[in-house]
């Protein structure tokens, strides 16, 4: 882990909200890591935490949603802009331990740090992308994924539904899924109920990102654990 300044190669809006920025950065990363990222101007204070999207030769690529001050001001970066980088941070997923067949189930922005997992997991894995109503990112995934179902909520594209409702889990030996707490909690009584391992990326208000704060208090079965340190991907088992 290491704190750069970081130049910005590109960053484009996608969709209503969603932007894709890539930064230069060289160095191992995990798939579900994420980088405290902050704007060299001070316009904000507190680096935001957003989870590596891709990596490729020399550049780690985010997807962000704008929420507010910080990745509204991001979104505003341009190609040679500087940004402050700090990570790779946390866990990320453990591939060694996603043996078999996989489903990778996606909720909206959540969808951010499992397109690098799936290009380490490839065709062993099936991507299961829901949506509100826009969809993104999700040729990306149809390049790596073994299979891909898209759900929106409102049927303008793929089928219409929640993405939870069309998934057998029975087929699969793990799920790893990111995305609003409803879907993720749904994803672990069926996956307690089908007797499936299910890996999840949480996500908390951070303000050190380093285990310092304790700002991102989880609460498992071995006691408080910190989102940013000993997570974001926890194992189902180990959630209360
Ligand atoms: C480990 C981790 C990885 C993340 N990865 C991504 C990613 O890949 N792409 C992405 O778009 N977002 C990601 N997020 C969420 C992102 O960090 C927040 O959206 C961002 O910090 C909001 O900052 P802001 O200054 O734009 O909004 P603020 O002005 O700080 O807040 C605007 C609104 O967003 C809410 N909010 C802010 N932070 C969070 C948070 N952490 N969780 C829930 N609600 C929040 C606030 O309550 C408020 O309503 C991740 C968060 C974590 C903890
Ligand atoms: S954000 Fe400070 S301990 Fe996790």
């Amino acid at each position: 882990m290491k704190v750069i300044k970081s130049k910005v190669t590109e960053n484009k809006s996608i969709a209503n909200r969603i932007f894709k920025l890539s930064s230069e950065f060289s160095g191992e990363i995990n798939p579900g890591q994420f980088f405290m990222i902050k704007t060299l101007d001070n316009s904000f204070l507190l680096p935001r935490p957003i989870s590596v999207n891709d990596v490729n030769k020399n550049e780690v690529t985010f997807l962000y949603r704008t929420e507010g001050t910080g990745t509204t001001k991001i979104s505003t970066m341009r190609p040679g802009d500087e940004l402050q980088l700090f990570g790779p941070l946390g866990n990320g997923f453990d591939v060694n331990k996603l043996q078999g067949k996989i489903a990778v189930v996606g909720g909206g922005i959540g969808i951010a740090p499992l397109l690098y997992l799936i290009k380490q997991l490839g065709k062993q894995a099936d991507a299961y992308l829901g949506f509100k109503d826009c969809v993104y990112s999700v040729d990306e995934f149809e390049k790596y994924a073994g299979s891909m179902l898209i759900v929106t909520e409102n049927g303008s594209e793929g089928i219409k539904g929640y993405v939870t409702d069309y998934i057998d889990y029975s087929k699969y030996d793990a799920v790893v899924t990111c995305g609003p707490e409803i879907m993720m909690s749904k994803i672990m009584n069926s996956c307690r109920e089908n007797n499936v391992k299910c890996y999840v990326s949480l996500e908390r208000r951070m303000a050190c990102g380093m285990g310092v704060c304790l700002g991102c208090t989880v609460m498992t079965k071995s006691g408080n654990k910190r989102a940013c340190k000993d997570g974001p991907v926890f194992s189902s088992e180990e959630l209360i």
